[in-house]
């Protein structure tokens, strides 16, 4: 579903303005998208006659440029300031390897994700984009049940070499304990190494499985892939800090800011916006409950850059 938003994404008209990730919708063809055939996204990217997707599809595709644009420059800048190692964790269709194969000439990169998605995806890339490149591993882990650490270093990880970890669109469907050993596996590592992700909170989850009209989660739940985990509301900060992580920015990834960075073009239009009327109408027992979420500080998803900082 995330691939078919970057894919949807990366049709917008100007090339400066797109989801970088052109090979997206390589990876998405008609037997992807009969996966997700309940969501709007398919139909979105079935109908090539330019017309206004719906609401959801939309939706998906700008949450996605805003997320590929974020982590794309944290990547590209990792690799500039001297990582040698990309650990893309949880890579589903990620194409990163590949889109960068240029920069990432003298870095190892790793892809490392549940088995069956990755034999998948394995698959799909090699028939689509062509024969990977070689300095990727693909490196199989259940972050519920496997220590990072021993999953990595079996597969030619080296710890003194710099890394630049991503951890993209995973969190909030690991367990907490998942969630927690991963981070404190990755605080553990050498002091510069630097990590981004995104999550949820708490009350983002609770407001969807009170409604679980509005939002992801009918589509999620019915796939049996719900999210279940959520930092602590108002407390994200502390959240990182005390598992060792210091954050460098947190980016509400529906914030005026993000769309000021990501959606604007130069001439001041916003591309991607579903138009405002096309937004689902909450119900007032939805609204209140929005607010309350509001008031207690939760955005409905956050990209975090975090980095190691020197051990104590
Ligand atoms: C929504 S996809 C995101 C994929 C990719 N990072 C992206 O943004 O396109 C979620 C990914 O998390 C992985 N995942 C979820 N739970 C996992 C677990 N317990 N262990 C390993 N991988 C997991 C899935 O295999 C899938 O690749």
């Amino acid at each position: 579903m995330v691939a078919a938003g970057r894919a949807l994404g990366a049709r917008y008209h100007d090339p400066a303005m797109r989801n970088p990730d052109m090979l997206a919708e390589k990876l998405i063809g008609p037997a992807e998208i009969a996966l997700i055939q309940e969501h709007p996204i398919a139909r979105a990217l079935e109908d090539k006659s330019g017309a206004t997707p719906a609401y959801e599809a939309a939706g998906t595709a700008v949450m996605m440029l805003i997320r590929t644009k974020f982590i794309d420059e944290k990547f590209q800048r990792a690799v500039a300031n001297g990582a040698r190692q990309a650990v893309i964790l949880g890579a589903g269709f990620d194409t990163r390897a590949y889109r960068f194969a240029d920069i990432l000439k003298g870095v190892k990169v790793f892809e490392v994700d549940s088995f069956a998605t990755q034999q998948y995806k394995r698959r799909r890339a090699e028939t689509e984009i062509g024969t990977p490149p070689a300095n990727l591993t693909y490196v199989s882990i259940d972050f519920n049940h496997d220590k990072l650490a021993d999953v990595l270093t079996r597969a030619g990880w080296d710890p003194a070499a710099r890394t630049f970890f991503t951890w993209e669109g995973v969190s909030m469907y690991v367990a907490e304990n998942g969630v927690r050993e991963t981070l404190r596996t990755i605080a553990n590592t050498a002091p510069g190494n630097t990590l981004v992700m995104d999550y949820t909170t708490q009350a983002v989850l609770d407001f969807m499985k009170q409604f679980p009209q509005f939002g992801p989660s009918k589509f999620l739940d019915a796939w049996g892939e719900p999210w279940i985990f959520g930092l602590p509301d108002g407390k994200e900060r502390e959240f990182f800090t005390e598992l060792g992580l210091e954050p460098v920015e947190l980016f509400s990834i529906f914030s005026p800011d993000a769309i000021k960075r990501y959606l604007t073009a130069p001439d001041g239009t916003i591309v991607g916006m579903p138009p405002p009327d096309a937004r689902p109408k909450l119900p007032e027992e939805a609204q209140s409950a929005a607010a309350v979420m509001s008031q207690k500080g939760s955005s409905f998803y956050t990209l975090a850059e975090l980095a190691v900082p020197e051990h104590s």
